[in-house]
């Protein structure tokens, strides 16, 4: 199976950045080496799609409300984001959870919304530097996925790739080790099989994230039970982003 490489560009690029981002993306990136989704702010969304239309390209939000119309100033509907072009979207990252206070139910609302019109979820999770100091990742692991996937049914999870994102690991420099990711990996595979089935905790798909750069992504993408990674920093300059990704194996 390819690796899935997803690119959150969190709050940067204005549309003629993303014009020329996704120009080089489209020409320099070898679509048979991984599947990659990138996910820009909503303004560059259909550029970025005008520009990928004829490659293995994937568009992705980094939000989305959990209202599909209506009295919601400043809030954006799944069907707006899968209009402009995106097929994914990111949901439950710590920017939200921890900047936004976003709470599980929210999130678990988020995705019902987002499934039923026809995005795929990228669902975060992950632990902060005291939870894991003080033994708690599986337990923040296990309430978070319990809560954020309550009522979906096994099929959906389809729709669904688990990004294991500890919260230490995000934009700090400090990746977490082949064992933490390992150990995590299994963790949430575990809980998909207490919560859904065997078959299930098996093919989900479940990926990195945290401070993914070009000197470890050897080592983490390739961790057992990892299908993939996601990139912050590291995929906003296409130079170094591209050179990561045509050789992912
Ligand atoms: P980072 O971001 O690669 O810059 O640590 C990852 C993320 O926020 O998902």
């Amino acid at each position: 199976m390819k690796k899935i490489v997803i690119a959150n560009l969190k709050m940067n690029q204005n549309i003629d950045e993303s014009k020329t981002y996704f120009t080089k993306m489209v020409a320099n990136f070898n679509g048979d080496k991984c599947d990659l989704i990138i996910c820009p702010p909503y303004t560059s969304l259909s550029i970025a799609k005008f520009i990928t239309q004829n490659s293995s390209i994937r568009l992705g939000a980094q939000n989305v409300c959990d209202e599909e119309f209506g009295a919601y100033t400043g809030e954006i509907s799944a069907q707006m984001l899968k209009k402009a072009g995106a097929d994914y979207v990111i949901l439950g990252h710590s920017d939200r959870r921890n900047k936004f206070k976003e709470s599980d139910k929210l999130i678990n609302k988020k995705i019902k919304t987002s499934l039923k019109n026809g995005l795929k979820c990228i669902l975060c999770v992950g632990e902060s530097l005291a939870d894991k100091n003080t033994g708690k990742t599986y337990d923040v692991i296990r309430k978070q996925l319990e809560e954020d996937l309550r009522g979906l049914y096994e099929n959906e999870l389809e729709s669904v790739i688990i990004a294991y994102e500890p919260i230490w690991a995000i934009g700090t420099g400090n990746n977490a080790s082949v064992k933490d990711i390992e150990n995590s990996a299994k963790l949430i595979r575990k809980v998909i099989f207490d919560n859904f089935s065997e078959k299930a905790s098996r093919d989900i798909q479940v990926i990195y994230g945290g401070s993914l750069n070009q000197k470890n992504y050897q080592a983490l993408l390739y961790c057992t039970g990892i299908d993939g990674g996601l990139f912050g920093a590291c995929s906003l300059d296409p130079k170094v982003f591209l050179e990561i990704l045509n050789s992912v194996k």
